[in-house]
């Protein structure tokens, strides 16, 4: 076996969805790659090859210059099938979207984000946050925290997007059935490709009764925003989806990576229980560590070179956020959880014209989180071994078995 032939084993392991069930054995391999080949040439059967990008400032750079480096072509690691299914389907959002055309739907919704809007939320969120510790509470003491914690940003989700609440069981399973349909916990039953089909005709049918719905009686939610906005059908009802599918499960598995995290290092957790101002950069270090969004492709559209790798004009490359995450060449110690690691260039939000439209509201909820729990709740504890999904695009820990007291 040739070395290259090697490396390409090696780097596929970023495409198995079992192997991400225990993702420590993938950052080995990820480091392994940052070390001797950073950007990797990945063969896989049923895939289309990629380079995987391992290093942080490859990662920005591809990033950074986005006209050469595009969305369009191909964007979520996925077999060659579903590569096709995705690239003539019907469907086009935000993350399929380059250039102008990219800019134009950005910015329907951009100001709904902005740091000030965001903020005019805050008391909303609060009380989800509220809501959501009472749940813990309620569980007596003993609970699956990520079970509980799941269903508060997809609160914050629904209400921002104006869907009613008893959508939210509906919404969970849209989003695993999209990001995270491998687990086998997660799956309705049938093939995934059947099990994707279904959950597309019941959206498509909702949000098409949605934009109906808002163009009649358009109120302040983000649904009539997007309802109204003056976009093709296809990109209208892609939206909604997106908004409603990239928003929660994002902030669940950062929420509960953070908190598995904060019991691991107890040192960090009385940090923080002791200087509450901690949170801000705590917040920051959370995302670092549970970079939940795995990574995401972009297509060459010239011969290039990435790290001094020639890349072929065609070729997609997988921005692995997890490996620049841990990133010696940017970060001290990359695998140590420290709270006050300063200068914290994380690039869990992804970065350049991309980057993440929600990170905003995600940083909220989870500093209104964290403030909630570390108020009312007490002698928290791990009551059992973290269980990740068996998810590549997001996916972080599914079960987090805790004990604790409330105050
Ligand atoms: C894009 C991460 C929460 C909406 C992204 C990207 C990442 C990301 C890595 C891709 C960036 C890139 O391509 O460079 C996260 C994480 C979250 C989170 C880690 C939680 C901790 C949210 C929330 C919302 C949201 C709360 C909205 C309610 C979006 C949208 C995009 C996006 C619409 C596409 C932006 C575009 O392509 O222009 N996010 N996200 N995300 N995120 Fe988030």
């Amino acid at each position: 076996m040739s070395e290259s032939t090697s490396e390409a084993v090696r780097g596929a392991i970023v495409a198995d969805p079992v192997a991400w069930a225990d993702p420590g054995q993938i950052e080995d391999v990820l480091a392994g790659l940052r070390r001797e080949d950073p950007v990797s040439w990945v063969e896989i059967p049923g895939y289309n090859p990629f380079w995987l990008v391992t290093r942080h400032a490859d990662v920005m750079a591809v990033e950074r210059n986005a006209e050469l480096f595009t969305s369009g072509e191909r964007v979520l690691l996925q077999s060659a099938d579903q590569d096709d299914a995705r690239r003539n389907g019907p469907l086009k959002s935000l993350i399929d979207m380059d250039g102008a055309e990219h800019r134009t739907h950005r910015a329907v919704t951009n100001d709904w984000f902005k740091p000030g809007r965001i903020r005019s939320r805050e008391e909303a969120v609060t009380a989800e946050a509220r809501r959501t510790v009472d749940e813990l509470i309620e569980r007596g003491g003993e609970c699956d925290f990520a079970e509980v914690i799941a269903q508060f940003p997809l609160r914050v989700v629904l209400s921002i997007l104006g869907l009613p609440p008893e959508k939210s069981s509906w919404v969970q399973q849209m989003t695993q059935e999209v990001f995270g349909a491998t687990d086998p916990d997660m799956r309705r039953g049938g093939d995934l490709g059947q099990s994707y089909r279904e959950t597309m005709r019941e959206v498509l049918t909702y949000f098409m009764g949605l934009t109906a719905d808002r163009q009649k009686n358009p109120n302040d939610d983000l649904a009539s925003v997007i309802a109204n906005a003056d976009i093709g059908e296809a990109e209208r009802l892609s939206y909604y989806g997106l908004i409603a599918t990239a928003g929660h499960d994002t902030t669940s598995y950062s929420i509960t990576g953070g908190m598995a995290a904060l019991l691991e290092n107890p040192d960090q957790l009385a940090l923080l229980r002791r200087d509450p101002e901690a949170l801000t950069d705590a917040v920051e270090e959370m995302l670092r560590w549970s970079s939940p969004v795995r990574g995401f492709l972009r297509t060459a559209q010239r011969d290039t070179e990435v790290g001094g790798v020639p890349i072929k004009a065609g070729q997609s490359l997988l921005l692995s956020f997890l490996s620049a995450n841990r990133d010696e060449a940017a970060f001290e110690e990359p695998t140590r959880f420290d709270i006050t690691r300063a200068r914290n260039r994380h690039v869990a939000f992804g970065f350049g014209p991309h980057a993440c439209l929600g990170a905003h509201l995600a940083r909220l909820e989870m500093k209104v989180f964290f403030t909630e729990l570390l108020s009312r709740i007490d002698e928290i504890e791990l009551a059992g071994e973290p269980a990740f999904a068996q998810a590549v695009i997001v996916s972080g820990i599914k079960r987090l078995p805790v004990r604790y007291k409330e105050r």
